[in-house]
């Protein structure tokens, strides 16, 4: 299987590359595209890493088509991230052209693709990237993905300090969308949620919604690059292991939405052969929860409006 990083030189894109040089299925083919000059050199680097996954890198327009041609599974860190005082929203301008251009290539190239986006602003992009695969003819609402697996990986971590148990097995689904008040963490789904006081809920899900500017101040410039490839290699790792056909395999993301609220919003899912298996029921939620959600998706309605002005615009 060929899996392709899109904006491999970056800060995301080359751990991400890494991690998946080491953990992706044997034989399988990783291809690698920045317009960074460097990428040919990141993909040399990686490929003295002795594992059975064979890594090319590409730059320029024609390196682009052969990058993504043939892939199974394309991942798209291309773009610029927050500096401190940004909100992910800032980034549209930036990035809106990037990822169109890159999607717009996948589409003619790889139209079967499962492409999932860590690009930000995430709530806008996908349903930017789901407009250029409508007017190229080739959109499948099972095979396009934002990645909130960060958010995931974040509660995760919260919670299992906040109850004193194992980071690794905590389970908190997170919901919504990928910025500020949008990122909802379901701590009342998690357990150990009765001990936990309503006052530290809110305050775990307010961190949870600013753990990423957190680490932009903590850096003073570029945004959460490691933990984000943690969280992208576990989301690509997963879709992989759906259409290789394992069973079971659930993660969450931001899709096409089947809930009613928003017309994207981030859920769990069963990943499986043609991409989303399955899209999971966001379970029964708590008051607090239950008015975060419905205070979101203003929010949320208006950041996907804005990726498909976008498309139609221009
Ligand atoms: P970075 O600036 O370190 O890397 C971005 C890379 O994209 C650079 O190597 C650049 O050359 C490349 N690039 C720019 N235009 C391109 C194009 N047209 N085609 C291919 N590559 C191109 O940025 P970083 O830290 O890697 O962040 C990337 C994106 O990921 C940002 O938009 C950031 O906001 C987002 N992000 C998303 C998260 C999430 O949870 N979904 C979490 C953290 C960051």
């Amino acid at each position: 299987m060929k899996i392709a990083v899109l904006g491999a030189a970056g800060g995301i894109g080359q751990p991400l590359s890494l991690l998946l040089k080491n953990q992706l299925p044997k034989g399988s083919e990783l291809s690698l595209y920045d317009v960074a000059p460097s990428t040919p050199g990141v993909a040399v680097d990686l490929s003295h890493i002795p594992t059975d996954v064979s890594v090319i890198g590409y730059t320029g327009d024609e390196g682009l088509v052969k990058a993504v041609s043939g892939a199974s599974v394309v991942v798209i860190p291309a773009g610029m991230a927050r500096k401190p005082g940004m909100d992910r929203s800032d980034l549209f301008k930036f990035n809106a052209n990037i990822v169109k251009g890159l999607v717009e290539v996948v589409a003619k190239h790889a139209p079967k693709a499962c492409i999932a986006i860590i690009t930000n602003p995430v709530n806008t992009m996908v349903p930017l990237a789901a407009e250029v695969l409508k007017k190229a003819g080739c959109y499948d609402s099972k095979r396009l993905f934002g990645v909130t697996m960060l958010d995931t990986l974040r509660a995760e971590t919260f919670w299992g300090d906040a109850t004193k148990t194992d980071r690794c097995t905590a389970k908190v689904p997170v919901i919504g969308g990928h910025s500020g008040t949008t990122i909802l963490p379901l701590f009342s789904q998690a357990a150990g949620y009765e001990a936990i006081s309503a006052e530290e809920i809110e305050k775990l899900t307010v961190h949870v919604q600013n753990a990423g500017t957190e680490v932009v101040e903590a850096k003073g410039s570029g945004s959460a690059t490691l933990s984000m490839a943690a969280a992208g290699a576990r989301f690509a790792l997963a879709i992989v292991r759906g259409l290789n056909g394992e069973e079971n395999v659930v993660e969450p993301a931001y899709v096409e939405s089947k809930t009613g609220y928003a017309p994207f919003f981030a859920q769990p899912l069963v990943l499986g052969t043609e991409g989303v298996k399955e899209y999971l029921p966001i379970g029964k939620l708590s008051a607090y929860e239950q008015k975060a959600l419905e205070g979101m998706l203003d929010t949320l309605k208006k950041d996907i409006q804005q990726g498909v002005d976008f498309v139609n615009n221009n």
